[in-house]
């Protein structure tokens, strides 16, 4: 099913397909060191050209725990592109030296791009403002473990617009049974192809300015950092940067005992600091579910897993 298969974008998955990975990361969860030497011929190549540190490092980590190795194109100063030489070329120069490739990029559409001109397996490890889906994997894992992917309300909160994540995960949760509510400043609403394809397909869903309004409904809280990088206009993006916070205060007093918050990080101050320590966060459970996902991904694609 997943043999040599592209990972691109949610939009290309079909429900069975995301259940199968999960299944495969909870296998590799519960005995991880069984798998010591299952990708010990194969090679990774790792071409970021955005900063990372979650993505690219679990890769590398779930690389390695298969007895696999990596390679990376490194900064691209370092590389021969200062030379001149066209994004096409590296690609195709690289895509001989690995067995699989993840990428990521600072322009929608690129990973799309490379998986068709190149004869290797294209994992998308964020394409601008495009999708995400090896987070959004892991963000579902998490909501499977804790029992939170069936009949809940998940509520996405904070830069809908330019966030990848969030885009990746709403395509991804119209194949559930879940409540969506939206909650953004009134500048950063889903891009309009998503709004379409949730009226086309005819997903329910809910919007708002103010999470006070829809917080005791809220099962899930997805967190998301404002994308300055994004922004065409930095002024645009001063203008909502402190729009919202997530507090203790406003948890406690409002929100149900058992809400989850949920968080792809990198986070700067959407989320009060106090909060890390108390039982609603997740968002270091998710980046260590990462591993496991990552690694289930890789075992299916490089043909180890069924
Ligand atoms: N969540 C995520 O993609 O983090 P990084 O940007 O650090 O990879």
């Amino acid at each position: 099913m997943f043999k040599n298969r592209d990972i691109i974008s949610m939009a290309d998955f079909s429900r069975e397909e995301i259940d199968h990975i999960l299944d495969v990361a909870e296998m590799v969860e519960k005995n991880p060191t069984d798998y010591n030497n299952l990708l010990n011929n194969k090679i990774m190549a790792l071409l970021f050209f955005e900063p990372s540190t979650r993505t690219r490092m679990s890769f590398e980590s779930a690389m390695y725990r298969f007895g696999g190795k990596c390679i990376d194109l490194g900064p691209i100063d370092a590389s021969s592109l200062k030379k001149g030489e066209s994004f096409t070329d590296t690609i195709k120069v690289v895509s001989r030296y690995a067995d699989l490739m993840v990428i990521r990029h600072p322009a929608d559409g690129v990973a799309r791009y490379v998986s068709e001109i190149v004869d290797i397996p294209i994992i998308n490890g964020g394409d601008g403002t495009g999708q995400h889906p090896t987070q959004t994997l892991l963000d579902l894992f998490t909501l499977k473990k804790e029992n939170k992917l069936e009949r809940v309300n998940i509520g996405i909160v904070g830069d809908l617009k330019y966030s990848r994540t969030v885009h990746s995960l709403v395509y991804a949760l119209t194949l559930y049974d879940v409540e969506m509510t939206f909650i953004y400043p009134p500048s950063l609403r889903l891009p309009d192809g998503i709004i379409e394809y949730l009226v086309k397909n005819k997903i329910k869903y809910k919007e708002c300015n103010d999470i006070e309004e829809v917080i005791e409904d809220i099962d899930v809280l997805y967190v998301t950092r404002i994308q300055q990088e994004r922004f065409p206009d930095v002024s645009e993006y001063y203008a909502v940067s402190d729009s919202y916070k997530i507090t203790k205060n406003l948890l406690e007093s409002k929100a149900k005992d058992d809400l989850i918050l949920l968080h792809p990080l990198p986070k700067k101050n959407e989320i009060e600091k106090e909060l890390d320590e108390t039982h609603y966060a997740k968002y270091f459970l998710q980046v260590e579910y990462g591993i496991y996902v990552r690694m289930a991904l890789l075992g299916l694609i490089m043909g180890a897993f069924e």
